[in-house]
C-alpha cells in the first residue's frame, strides 16, 4: 500500500504544505505567498505571514487529500536555505504537527528539492536549472553529492528581475510582469556575464535601467533582459550537461515559469539530442509537495534521521546533503 507524505515549504516569501503518496500522486498543494507592501522581502513580516497561514494550509491539505493526521507516514519540511525566521517558523509547525501525532520527522534541503521533483516528472538523473528569486543554481548529482556546477556571483536571477521591475515602477512579482511586455523589437546591448559556470546579474540590471532611462521603450528593455539573461542561463546549463556528460535537463525555481526561459531551454535540448523536463508552474515555484517528495526519496532508501535533521540551516548548501538515496 502506498504511504502518505506531507511537506512543509517555508524558506522565503511562500508558505506551502504539500501532501503527495509513495507512489508520487499528488493529493494537495497548497501555497499562501507573502507580498510586501513596498521594496524587499522583511524576513521576519514574511514569518508572521507563515505563522499566520500554515495552520490553515495544513487544514485545507489535509481537507482536499480527506485525509487526517494518523494517515501519515512522515512530516518533511525545509530544513535550509533561507532566511532564518522564515525557516524557524515553517520548522515549528512541522514539529508541532509531528509530534502532536506522532509522526516521524525530516527537515531536508530545499534546493535538492527542486531537482527531484524532476524524478516525478519522469527524469533519472538530471542536470537543473534552478532560477528563483533568490537562487540561481545549475546542480547535478556527482561522485556522492549533489554540486553545484555554476551559480550567480551576485544576486539571484529573480531578484534582479524584481529589483528593475520595482525601479521600472512595475510592482511585486516582477518576473512575471517583464514577461507580459516583452515584445521588443529592439535586442539592447546588455551585459552578459558568464565566468566558466558562474553569473551575474546585478550589472546586467543596472544597464538596463540606464537604457530605461536614455529612453529606451520597456517593451525592448524586457525583451532584452530575458533574452540575455536566460542565454546565460541556458549556455551554463548546457557546459554542465557537457562536463557530467548527463542527457536530461529539468527546471525549476519561480523564473522556470517564463514561457522564453523554457523555450530556450528547450530548443538547447532539442539540438543537444537530450530530454528537457518542464514541472507544472505549481510545482516549479516553493510548494510542500517538492519538499514532501524530496523526504520520501530519503526514506524510502532507509535514511536513518539523526538530530541534524530537525534543525534548520539558513546556510544549508546543495552539496552538504550526504546522499544516500542514490
Ligand atoms: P527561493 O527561496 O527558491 O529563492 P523565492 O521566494 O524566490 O524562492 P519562487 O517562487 O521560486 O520563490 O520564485 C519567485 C521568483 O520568480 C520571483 O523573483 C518572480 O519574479 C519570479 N517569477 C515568477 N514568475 C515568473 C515569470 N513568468 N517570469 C520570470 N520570472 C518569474
Ligand atoms: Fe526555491
Amino acid at each position: 500500500m502506498s504511504q502518505v507524505v506531507i511537506g512543509i515549504e517555508s524558506t522565503a516569501h511562500t508558505a506551502g504544505v504539500g501532501i503527495i503518496t509513495s507512489d508520487g500522486k499528488i493529493l494537495s498543494n497548497q501555497r499562501a505567498v507573502y507580498t510586501p507592501e513596498e521594496g524587499g522581502i522583511h524576513p521576519r513580516e514574511a514569518a508572521n505571514h507563515h505563522s499566520e497561514t500554515l495552520p490553515g494550509l495544513f487544514k485545507a491539505a489535509l481537507e482536499e487529500a480527506k485525509l487526517e493526521p494518523k494517515d501519515i507516514s512522515l512530516v518533511s519540511y525545509a530544513r535550509g536555505p533561507g532566511l532564518g525566521p522564515c525557516l524557524r517558523t515553517g520548522a515549528t509547525a512541522a514539529r508541532a504537527f509531528a509530534y502532536s501525532h506522532n509522526i516521524p520527522l525530516l527537515g531536508v534541503n530545499h534546493c535538492v528539492a527542486h531537482l527531484e521533483i524532476g524524478i516525478l516528472e519522469g527524469a533519472k538523473d538530471p542536470v537543473l536549472l534552478y532560477l528563483s528569486g533568490g537562487n540561481t543554481q545549475v546542480i547535478a548529482y556527482a561522485a556522492g553529492r549533489f554540486r553545484v556546477f555554476g551559480e550567480t556571483l551576485d544576486i539571484g536571477i529573480g531578484n534582479g528581475l524584481d529589483k528593475f521591475a520595482r525601479e521600472a515602477g512595475m510592482g511585486f512579482p516582477g518576473g512575471p510582469k517583464l514577461e507580459k511586455v516583452a515584445k521588443g523589437p529592439e535586442l539592447l546591448d546588455l551585459p552578459y556575464s558568464v565566468k566558466g559556470m558562474d553569473m551575474s546579474f546585478s550589472g546586467l540590471m543596472t544597464a538596463a535601467k540606464s537604457k530605461l532611462d536614455a529612453g529606451h521603450s520597456l517593451e525592448s528593455v524586457a525583451y532584452s533582459i530575458q533574452e540575455t539573461a536566460f542565454a546565460m542561463s541556458c549556455e551554463v546549463s548546457e557546459r554542465a550537461l557537457a562536463h557530467t556528460g548527463k542527457r536530461e535537463l529539468v527546471l525549476g525555481g519561480g523564473v522556470a515559469c517564463n514561457s522564453r526561459l523554457r523555450e530556450m531551454a528547450r530548443i538547447m535540448a532539442e539540438e543537444r539530442g537530450i530530454r528537457c523536463f518542464v514541472p507544472k508552474r505549481a510545482l516549479c515555484v516553493d510548494n510542500g509537495v517538492m519538499i514532501a517528495w524530496l523526504g520520501w526519496q530519503m526514506m524510502s532508501a532507509n535514511y536513518a534521521i539523526s538530530e541534524q535533521d530537525n534543525v534548520v540551516d539558513q546556510k544549508y548548501r546543495t552539496d552538504m546533503v550526504e546522499v544516500t538515496w542514490r
